[in-house]
């Protein structure tokens, strides 16, 4: 590191160019957020103390990178700021006093004035400009570096949520602009499909999101399944003075605007929002890093003006980091329940957002490679909310020529068996399906909570049975007894009972659960009590031909052919006829789905969490019943099903009069 403070600056002038380059060109960054944000720093305050050193060319200067030459430029009206940022409570004071002493200086005689704020989460995608002449989508682009961005409408026009018109009446001309951003559920999906077909999958949905808006190809643009909301109109929202009516401009035009921003009328407000959101950000859809806050009233904006690359009016309240820097030590596999060996990262224990990582995701040998990731490296790890840690990648600057490539082993680890590569499918599986760790995981898996729900059968239950071989297959569960139960250790005459009992109260389940439990590739519990409800046993569906089985809804031929695939073979009918021996319900509980039965021509809405039912299940058991199940509130609606932390819709439902039942009370309408 150099010492004088002009090499200092010129360190971090090519380290934050090359980080830019990285994020905005490659959509493939080295560094996380938060080391980039502290290199700007660095940057700034060094540029603040010694102004000298402000080069034209400064990245201080210039918000993100220059467009690529893919595709054409398109020239923003406005400048497209980007935001300062606010770490913590400190620093949101410090902003909000600085709005209210340069706002107040102006405008009243006591140099200090209200200021009232609007609140908005900061949704983790791009940033996009709308135009749109006498109603109609004109062009849209990026940000790229704030004054020129790159023009890529028809990949805009893919994004449902963008309006192609806009609803009446419109105004002559109007730039709105926004976020477009891939949901959680929709990048869990495409990485699991590109997991399938061998691509290498995405880091984060605002990586999978960026690459989509940049595609050369509009179809590839639109199976990304991009969404957008709009937080500014840029451009002539004529008679608009404030930010909360912009918004409500936006709404009225059709645009989908963030429900959960709100106005604040003082700093504590603002931060008791900060705070609420940073702890509520996994229940929602999408990623959000922060959120942004803004001086509602337009004039105040004006005045305030900007400073180089940041408004003076908004600033970013940054949640803490959720991606960390930590050291490859080591490559372990685990042989999942079909038999697939799971890389899994040993790392240095590292704290992200509060926790300590030691093991991250690492997919599949393929992943491995695409991403050049080996062992020794310094890698990335990401810990996005609800999905397990990932490592991203590894800082190649930081390689030292030691550290090794991974190979998958050809002899699984467990049972010694070879080890399957199929061609054109990710992941290697071990061939022995009586394979010890395989068993394990569906012993666990037929036991868990979604599927037969046994009590006491938990990992380490199912890790004994197992492993003293009095469970070489699911069915031999039922034809446990207090003999060989007395034979795993620290078994008293009591959890024995237990035990007994929780098995013997499982086998009424009925058809959902067995085939759910069953661990059929791709059967999860919703596709089981669609496969139960259609076809009402066990028998009918194994006697069901790959054909008629696409005839259910929602079972493609990959479904399909996984489920005939299970039936066909004979090991697994001879163990289905031992689970019908033992008395396992082999039916299901639920009546045959006709379109008739106690809940037809009803219309439901499932919000919050039910106790005993996953949304799936509740889904599938309204469907069974006749009913049918939509995702938003509105007059038509019969029945909203509230569960826990319900949100705006049961709102909604309470405001329009709409009937709510919780799990009870939709269990007694069927
Ligand atoms: S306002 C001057 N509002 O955050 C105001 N930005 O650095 C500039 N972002 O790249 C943007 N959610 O893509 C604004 N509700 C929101 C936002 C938001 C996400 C992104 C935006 C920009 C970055 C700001």
């Amino acid at each position: 590191m150099s010492t004088s403070p002009e090499g200092r600056a010129e360190e971090l002038r090519a380290q934050i160019d090359e980080a830019n380059y990285r994020y905005y060109i490659l959509d493939d960054p080295e560094i996380t957020d938060a080391e980039f944000d502290k290199l700007l720093r660095e940057l700034i305050d060094l540029e603040t103390k010694h102004p000298k050193l402000r080069t034209p060319d400064s990245p201080t200067q210039r918000i993100g990178a220059p467009a690529s030459e893919r595709f054409a430029p398109y020239r923003h009206a406005r400048p497209m700021l980007s935001l300062a940022n606010a770490f913590d409570e400190d620093e949101l004071r410090a902003f909000d006093e600085r709005v209210r002493k340069l706002a107040g200086a102006h405008s009243t005689s006591s140099g200090q004035a209200q200021i009232r704020y609007v609140c908005e989460l900061k949704i983790d995608g791009l940033a996009i400009a709308l135009d749109y002449r006498d109603g109609a989508l004109e062009r849209g682009g990026t940000r790229g570096d704030g004054t020129v961005g790159e023009e890529v409408t028809p990949n805009l026009r893919t994004v449902q949520t963008i309006p192609l018109k806009l609803r009446n009446p419109a105004p002559a001309f109007i730039e709105v602009r926004g976020e477009v951003y891939l949901r959680k559920s929709d990048f869990e999906k495409l990485n699991a499909k590109r997991e399938r077909d061998g691509q290498p999958v995405f880091a984060n949905p605002r990586n999978a999101a960026s690459g989509g808006v940049r595609q050369l190809d509009p179809k590839l643009t639109a199976q990304r399944k991009l969404s957008f909301f709009a937080y500014a109109i840029a451009e002539d929202g004529k008679g608009v003075k404030t930010q909360s009516q912009a918004l409500e401009l936006l709404r009225r035009l059709g645009f989908r605007v963030n429900e959960h921003i709100e106005t604040a009328e003082t700093i504590d407000d603002v931060i008791a929002y900060c705070r609420t959101w940073e702890e509520r950000r996994d229940e929602l859809d999408y990623e959000i890093d922060g959120v942004v806050v803004k001086v509602d009233d337009l004039a105040t904006q004006e005045r305030l003006g900007a400073v180089a690359r940041d408004p003076r009016w908004a600033t970013a309240f940054k949640f803490k980091p959720r991606e960390a820097r930590s050291k490859l030590v080591d490559i372990a596999i685990t042989v999942g329940r079909t038999g697939t060996l799971n890389p899994n990262a040993v790392l240095e224990p590292v704290q992200i957002g509060g926790v300590t990582v030691r093991n991250a995701t690492l997919h599949n040998q393929d992943y491995i490679d695409s991403n050049d990731i080996r062992i020794g490296d310094t890698v990335l790890v990401t810990r996005a909310g609800d999905v397990i840690p990932r490592v991203v990648g590894p800082i190649l600057s930081e390689r030292t020529g030691k550290e090794k490539r991974f190979r998958m082993p050809d002899a699984c680890p467990v049972c010694g068996s070879a080890v399957d590569h199929p061609e054109g499918e990710a992941m290697s599986r071990c061939t022995n399906a009586a394979c010890p760790a395989q068993v394990v995981e569906r012993v666990r898996h037929f036991a868990s909570r979604g599927a037969m729900d046994i009590e006491g059968l938990g990992d380490v239950m199912a890790d004994q049975l197992t492993s003293l071989e009095l469970v070489r297959d699911i069915s031999d569960i039922y034809a446990l007894d207090r003999k060989k139960l007395e034979r795993v250790s620290r078994m008293g005459e009591k959890s024995i009972n237990k035990l007994l009992t929780a098995i013997e109260g499982s086998k009424s389940r009925g058809l959902t659960r067995v085939l759910t439990g069953l661990g059929i590739r791709f059967v999860g519990e919703q596709t089981a009590a669609i496969l139960a409800a259609d076809f009402g046993t066990i028998d009918a569906l194994e006697a069901t031909s790959l054909e008629d089985l696409q005839q259910s809804e929602g079972i493609g031929p990959e479904v399909a052919g996984s489920v005939r695939l299970f039936f066909d073979q004979k090991a697994n009918r001879a163990m289905i006829e031992r689970l019908r021996k033992s008395g396992v319900l082999l039916e299901s509980t639920t009546p045959r789905r006709t379109g008739e039965g106690p809940l037809s021509g009803k219309t439901f809405v499932l919000t919050g969490t039910l106790p005993s039912m996953t949304r799936e299940a509740a889904t599938a058991l309204i469907e069974s019943a006749g009913g049918k199940v939509t995702g938003s509130v509105s007059k038509k609606t019969d029945y909203v099903v509230a569960g826990d932390a319900a949100g705006s819709k049961l709102a909604k439902a309470e405001q329009l009069g709409v009937a709510i039942v919780d799990e009870e009370g939709l269990r007694s309408l069927i």
